[in-house]
């Protein structure tokens, strides 16, 4: 398999000082889809950040499509080649979809990265629209984005990523604040882009549907290293290292390989199918 991110023994630090990532060694192969799972704090947004490019290791090594990423080649003025390759292969989706959003209308904001490419008025028209029906935001066009509520700004923002079809897809905790219909038609599609050969890279809290949308996961500690890197069932079914990281507590149930929360209010009954 073509290795497309390499990482190899990188730590991270804010401000020289926090700690957000130790040690961190992983390659991502083409085609793979692989869960980044961790407590609040623990590092994944921060990894996401380095995968994207958007910053550089304080110490290790990153590289992508086998060139290494560095401040000198990724923060220059000048046109870069590589750099606008990889702007064009990888896509990333924020948690926090307010810092993604910018343009006046919904349609601006899903036409913003077509229109950098050569095509024509009507090529992107037509683009956009097919995005906004297969998103189901049709009626949102002409919206103002920062007006939307949560979820339809986080529909917005997938939107914005689709539309360039990336290679590569990274997604911060992509199904948060999604209504459970909105979730389920989310990680279908995750399932279908992971399907057509599509990179999708998810840091999620949400262990009810890693095992949809990935086949590996990693695990990283409280203390910012990697704990796991192995097949997401096998990390589902470990509750010591689950509850060890601090991604399950000692009221959640377990049924065979699946994680459930009992919903007290319920009386216990599963709100969904159970997965096996
Ligand atoms: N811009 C920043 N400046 C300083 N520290 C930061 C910054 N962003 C993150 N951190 C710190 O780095 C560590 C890792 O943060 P990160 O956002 O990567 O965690 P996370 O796993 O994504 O958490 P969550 O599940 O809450 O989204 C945390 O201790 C956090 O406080
Ligand atoms: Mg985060």
């Amino acid at each position: 398999m073509e290795t497309l991110f390499d990482l190899r023994n990188i730590s991270y630090s804010y401000v020289g000082k926090i700690d957000a990532l130790k040690d961190i060694s992983l390659k991502v192969g083409r085609g793979e889809q692989v869960s980044i799972l961790g407590s609040n704090g623990s590092g994944k947004s921060t990894l996401l950040a380095i995968l994207d490019g958007l910053i550089y290791p304080t110490s290790g090594e990153f590289y992508a499509f086998d060139n290494q990423i560095t401040e000198e080649v990724f923060d220059s003025i000048k046109e870069n080649d590589f750099r606008t390759y990889f702007r064009t292969k990888v896509g990333f989706v924020f948690q926090n979809s307010d810092v993604q959003l910018f343009s006046p209308t919904v349609f601006d904001e899903i036409a913003f990265g077509p229109l950098q490419l050569d095509m024509t008025a009507e090529d992107v028209e037509a683009r956009v629209d097919d995005v906004l029906e297969m998103m189901d935001i049709v009626k949102l066009r002409d919206r103002t984005p920062h007006t939307l509520s949560g979820g339809e700004k986080k529909k917005v923002c997938i939107a914005t990523v689709l539309v360039n079809n990336p290679d590569v897809l990274l997604l911060d905790e992509p199904t948060a604040g999604l209504d459970p219909r909105t979730q389920l038609w989310l990680t279908e599609l995750l399932q279908e882009l992971g399907e057509a050969g599509k990179t999708v890279i998810t840091a999620t809290h949400d262990l009810e549907v890693i095992d949809q949308i990935s086949e590996r996961a990693i695990v990283i500690g409280e203390d910012h290293r990697i704990k796991v890197d192995g097949s997401t069932l096998d990390v589902l079914g470990d509750m010591a290292l689950l509850l060890s990281v601090n991604l399950i507590h000692e009221h959640m149930h377990f049924h065979g390989k699946a994680v459930h929360e009992h919903l007290h209010a319920h009386k216990g009954e599963h709100l969904h199918q159970h997965k096996t």
